[in-house]
């Protein structure tokens, strides 16, 4: 390799190392599920978007194997070449089903759907306005378009109506936000973003890769939560997440907009098409996550669970109703050892620290699926109340 290239790369990374510390993925034997293998050991898994436990579910697992057995792992081929199965189209109306919305794409990941989504649709007449909390993937999208951006204060709707007040002049407005904010857990106030998308004449994306198949009545995200199926213009989601873990990402909404992406976008035609296997199973999540909706009370009860446990045991716990509970533990490496002191306690579960939140914002992100068992949560809120000791000698 170049060896000025690798000069600089190296100096990058001792630097990195010195300041934040390189990141080391952690290496999980087996399954995904309540509990994981790691380092021989089993763990109470807090730490994973499996929100309705459908990653494990005998169902979903056996029409992937089915799928496997009669079609083969993968297409070798993009969608608009010979990449296309009947079970695309299916998943994809099933999606636009589930979203109450006309029709949707299927893209590799909802990082695709997103880096796809605003070039497609958007040019330099048009402007975007964005939520300063909404996911890379959004922001990256956002980098691609050609048009004009403007980042409002997050959850500040008062901020976000003086940006689309300053730009009257644009051909259209996109309001951009995640319908569930990862490092809060906390749910974009759509009802009062309809209303403002709708006074100013804009179009309004919602990310809902935490929401789907985790709110509202049938799953169908934050919209169904706030009784405004269909008032989003543009929904992005994941497959990766409460629809069985695997991976996989969408597009949703009205005909015009789904078509306008299968001919332009360029990570929906330049790619490969999803796995069949992977597909059936998403299919088959679907149907579960839409047609049982106990998983949703199941996992609603766990999350209050547990979040009242911590609240008992003392501990900060922003305000909210999500199965992402974050656990406060401001400054220093306090976080970092109370995740530490857990996973001596056979519980799994993240710091979150500077830059990836703001000094002083240090946090244990915890995430709740239906699949715990009280036992599983008992377990882990018993650890957290052990661990007030670090936060004693901190
Ligand atoms: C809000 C949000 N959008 C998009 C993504 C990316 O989803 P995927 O894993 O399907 O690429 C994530 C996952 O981390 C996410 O949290």
């Amino acid at each position: 390799m170049n060896t000025t290239l690798l000069d600089r790369l190296r100096t990058e990374l001792d630097e990195r190392r010195v300041t934040t510390g390189l990141r080391r993925d952690l290496v999980v034997s087996g399954a995904q599920g309540p509990t994981l293998g790691v380092d021989g050991e089993t763990l109470v898994n807090l730490a994973s978007n499996d929100y309705l436990g459908l990653a494990a579910d005998p169902e979903v697992l056996e029409s992937a194997q089915r799928a496997l057995r009669d079609m083969g792992l993968g297409v070798a081929a993009g969608r608009v070449l010979s990449g296309t199965r009947d079970v695309h189209r299916r998943l994809e109306a099933s999606i636009a089903e589930l979203a109450g919305t006309e029709d949707a794409v299927l893209y590799g990941s909802c990082f695709d759907a997103n880096l796809g989504v605003f070039n497609a649709l958007l040019g330099p007449d048009d402007v975007v306005v964005s939520d300063a909390l909404n996911h890379a993937s959004l922001i990256d999208g956002i980098r691609l378009a050609r048009a004009r951006r403007f980042v409002f204060a997050h959850a500040d709707l008062d901020d976000l109506e003086r940006r689309l007040a300053e730009s009257a002049d644009a051909r259209h407005r996109l309001i951009v936000t995640d319908g569930v904010f990862s490092m809060d857990g906390d749910i974009a106030a759509l009802p009062r973003l309809c209303e403002l998308a709708w006074r100013y004449d804009a179009a309004l994306l919602v990310d809902d890769s935490h929401a789907t198949g985790v709110l509202g009545a049938t799953g169908a995200g934050t919209a169904e939560h706030f009784g405004l199926t269909g008032r989003v213009d543009v929904l992005t989601g994941t497959l990766g997440k409460a629809l069985g873990g695997a991976a996989g990402g969408f597009a949703a909404g009205p005909r015009e907009m789904v078509e306008t992406l299968r001919q332009v976008s360029r990570p929906y035609i330049f790619t490969n098409a999803m796995a069949p296997p992977l597909a059936v199973a998403a299919l088959t999540a679907i149907r579960i996550a839409r047609g049982r909706p106990e998983l949703r009370e199941r996992l609603a009860a766990n999350t209050a669970r547990l979040r009242g446990a911590l609240l008992d045991f003392g501990y900060e716990v922003l305000p909210g109703e999500h199965p992402i509970i974050p656990v406060m533990l401001r400054g220093g490496s306090v976080a970092r050892d109370v995740a530490a002191a857990l996973r001596h306690e056979g519980v799994l579960a993240f710091a979150l620290t500077h830059p990836v939140v703001p000094a002083g914002e240090e946090r244990i992100r915890l995430q709740v699926s239906a699949s715990h068992t009280p036992e599983q949560l008992d377990l882990a809120a018993g650890a957290f109340d052990r661990a007030r000791g670090v936060l004693a000698r901190a």
